[in-house]
């Protein structure tokens, strides 16, 4: 697989990254640890490289026992909450502490990025002000080798968050949600991403609404009733139809991974599964060419000024 530059780290990464997150962590939903080392091990055998994981998916024990038999040839991300169970922040210090036991679960002795976890507009100052002066002299004594914060796409869909966040130029990398039925990130946030040198790693690219036709139909009547997508440019009975028709594509899941990658601005595409099948169409999709041009217009018709939903 190919290698790109994310953003001014120095790191080299692919294309494709696995999230040991999301919907379906790894398939260790039920604990079982097997599928998921054998995902992890697939995507090493793919050349990914880059693995994106946190302390509350609960994979980060699994993750670590593969890849520290390679830990120079792969990039790292995991991530801290910030607040407890009642809503109320956690001192620095009991961040600094999940530092830890994320590098002890994974048995290494420094993390690439290390991120505040599904920060929205409202909590970033404080993230500013009272986490990240801790964390960066975590950075300078080498346990963390760049920061990052990551969004809630679910409960922020027009990135305020990140808007706010990426100039002051304190995070090397950012997580952002982008897919084709909400593209708002191509506008709001990946010209500031490249303008101040911040890289991105995508999620959310098929999450539920690309990946079942239920959540699909769904989220399209909600997007109809609230005016965002005409029904002169969608089918609502099958709002893809024309994806599926096309002889380039090979399912939505498929389109919706390539339409990210080619994106002017995206670092590393997320892909979410706990299916060593899923895994290497996700793969193949990565490595694919861009969608033709009739496509992503025709997309860009239906949905291109959507921007309230996250695909979830
Ligand atoms: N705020 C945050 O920090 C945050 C929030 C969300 C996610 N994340 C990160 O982003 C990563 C990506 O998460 P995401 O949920 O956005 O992932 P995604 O890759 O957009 O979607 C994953 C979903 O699509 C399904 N899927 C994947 N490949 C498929 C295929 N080839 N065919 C059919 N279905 C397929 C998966 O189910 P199967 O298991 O059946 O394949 C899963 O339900 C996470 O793992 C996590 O690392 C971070």
């Amino acid at each position: 697989m190919d290698r790109v530059a994310l953003g001014k780290t120095g790191l080299q990464v692919s294309p494709a990254g696995l999230g040991c997150g999301g919907h379906s962590r790894l398939g260790m939903r039920n604990g079982d640890a097997s599928v998921a080392e054998g995902v992890i091990q697939r995507a090493l055998d793919l050349g990914i490289n880059f693995f994106d994981t946190a302390r509350a998916y609960g994979t980060e024990e699994v993750l670590g026992k593969i890849v520290r038999q390679c830990r120079d040839e792969v990039v790292i991300s995991t991530k801290t909450v910030f607040q407890d169970r009642d809503g109320h922040y956690m001192p620095a210090e009991r961040l600094v502490a999940s530092l830890e036991k994320s590098l002890k679960r994974m048995h290494l002795d420094y993390v690439d990025i290390f991120s505040f976890h599904g920060v929205t507009p409202e909590h970033l100052d404080h993230c500013l002000h009272a986490y990240v002066p801790v964390f960066q002299k975590e950075v300078r004594k080498g346990k963390i080798r760049h920061l990052g914060i990551t969004e809630s796409f679910r409960q922020d869909p027009t990135h305020e968050m990140l808007k706010a966040a990426v100039p002051t130029g304190v995070f090397d990398v950012v997580m952002v949600g982008f897919n084709f039925l909400n593209p708002g990130a191509r506008d709001e946030v990946f010209p500031l991403c490249e303008k101040h040198g911040v890289a991105t790693q995508i999620m959310h690219a098929v999450r539920r609404a690309l990946s079942n036709q239920e959540v699909l139909l769904e989220t399209v009547r909600q997007l109809v009733e609230s005016g965002e997508v005409s029904t002169l440019d969608v089918n609502v009975d099958d709002p893809l139809d024309f994806l599926n028709a096309h002889a380039s594509v090979e399912s939505v899941t498929e389109a919706a991974y390539r339409f990210c990658r080619h994106e002017p601005g995206v670092s590393v595409v997320l892909n979410g599964t706990g299916s060593v099948a899923h895994l290497e169409q996700n793969v193949a999709a990565i490595n694919s060419d861009r969608l033709p041009e009739s496509l992503l217009s025709r997309l860009d018709q239906a949905f291109g000024s959507v921007r309230s939903v996250s695909g979830d």
